[in-house]
């Protein structure tokens, strides 16, 4: 599973049609989740005489459509539309000869071919059926009509078929089908275009959470918003981002990949297991403090000295540091209230950042909680650059700019 970490966050549809290799869906929603990936199925009518809805619904941990109209369920109607806004990918597996030619006509008689019509992300089918089906001139040409309206078709195996027979028809193996759909969206991510197009970048954002008791937590005032908006730019400029964010209630981000974790040590390991990333970008204000010893029972008023013994969480940003390799760029952000620059110059140092972020939650306007923030960056080779009051989603166009595009300040058009 080389490609695995590239499905982190990703948003697969699955469709799955009537056909014998429907069975071989479970494992493949499997591999999707093990990857990090959020699943969704819909299926065909006929898909449940093969396996059913209770099977992919538990696996995906996500109720599974099979029907436009619902009975006693209001509202439903517009579930055809949203699910294909939701996905990433829509992938329909195994796809037989007749939902095939469905596809080809536009025909909308049930939830996936409804999802087909309405889809806005890449399409990708795994045509399976028996090996004269599949030679058939009507199966064959109605694969290359879907070629030419841009799906992606991923051919059948040879093999031992169901009937008996050996010829060309056989669904690939589940872990064949997880990595051509993986390659597929780091394809599509490359043509996308944009100067960080191919790069991949990972952004943390908001806080951390550490639990004292089951209900209580330590924990500061970060909304996050920071982190979004970089997510945000590196995306518009092409990137495959990946955003780790800590409990933080704001949209995701459009083209972003999200993982939502909770404590220090939850966001150290999401940061950790990706895997050939270009560019990290550490803006999320981690918790640097844990109960040392967090109770499984709500603690007590009574009896309580109001002494909590503390201990200090994981350095993530000293972590990644450690194992930084060329070309990859660092950026971190120091928010400090005293010595601002000579301790983010420290960090900068220890940390084996490129650059770091200073604020100064003091200062008027910037820090938590405001939609602006002041920062000053601070460059491992010695430059300074000091920007101005700004909205924080200006203030992440010019971090992208300036720390990871190497740009000279004189040549931001917003702050010009
Ligand atoms: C046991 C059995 C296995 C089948 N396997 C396939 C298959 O592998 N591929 C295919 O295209 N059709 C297969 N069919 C035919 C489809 O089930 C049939 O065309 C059905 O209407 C497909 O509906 P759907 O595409 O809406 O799911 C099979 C039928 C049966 C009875």
């Amino acid at each position: 599973m080389a490609e695995s970490n590239h499905m982190t966050g990703r948003r697969i549809l699955l469709g799955v049609t009537g056909g014998i290799a429907a069975y071989k869906t479970a494992e493949l929603v499997r591999q999707f989740k093990r990857a990090g990936a959020e699943v969704r199925v819909v299926m065909t009518p006929d898909a449940g005489r093969f396996v059913t809805p209770l099977t992919l619904g538990t696996l995906s941990e996500n109720e599974v459509h099979v029907k436009i109209f619902l009975e006693n369920k209001a509202g439903s109607w517009t579930k055809h539309v949203a699910l294909g806004l939701w996905a990433d990918l829509f992938l329909v597996a195994p796809l037989t000869a007749q939902t095939l030619s469905k596809l080809v006509d536009g025909a909308c008689d049930s939830m996936l071919t409804a999802v087909a019509l309405t889809a806005r992300c890449p399409i990708m089918v795994c045509p399976a059926m028996d090996h004269d089906m599949y030679i058939h001139p009507a199966v064959r040409s109605n694969l290359n009509t879907l070629t030419e309206r841009g799906v992606t078709v991923m051919e059948a195996e040879h093999g031992e078929l169901a009937s008996g027979l050996i010829g060309q028809g056989r669904l690939p193996a589940p872990e064949a089908i997880f990595e051509y759909a993986s390659a597929l969206l780091i394809r599509l991510a490359k043509q996308r275009g944009g100067p960080l197009a191919g790069k991949r970048v990972v952004v943390t954002a908001g806080p951390t959470r550490e639990r004292i008791d089951p209900v209580r937590f330590i924990s500061n005032h970060s909304t996050g918003t920071m982190g979004f908006e970089l997510a945000r730019a590196a995306a518009r400029r092409g990137a495959d981002v990946v955003l780790v964010a800590g409990p933080v209630s704001l949209e995701t981000p459009e083209g972003v990949r999200r993982v939502d974790v909770e404590s220090t040590d939850d966001m150290h390991r999401a940061v950790m297991s990706q895997h050939d990333v270009d560019i990290v970008i550490m803006s999320a204000a981690v918790t640097d403090f844990t109960p040392a010893q967090p109770s499984d029972s709500k603690l007590k008023k009574e009896g309580a000295d109001g002494a909590l013994e503390l201990a200090r969480t994981t350095d993530i940003l000293a972590d990644l540091g450690s194992g930084k390799k060329d070309g990859q760029t660092f950026v971190g952000f120091a928010l400090e209230t005293d010595n601002g620059l000579e301790n983010a110059r420290g960090k900068l140092e220890r940390k084996n950042l490129d650059w770091i972020v200073l604020n100064n939650p003091k200062e008027d306007g910037a820090g938590f909680g405001t939609g602006t923030n002041r920062v000053t960056l601070l460059a491992r080779d010695g430059r300074t650059v000091d920007l101005p009051l700004l909205p924080k989603a200006e203030v992440a166009e010019a971090i992208l700019e300036l720390a990871v595009l190497n740009k000279a300040l004189e040549d931001l058009d917003p702050l010009a």
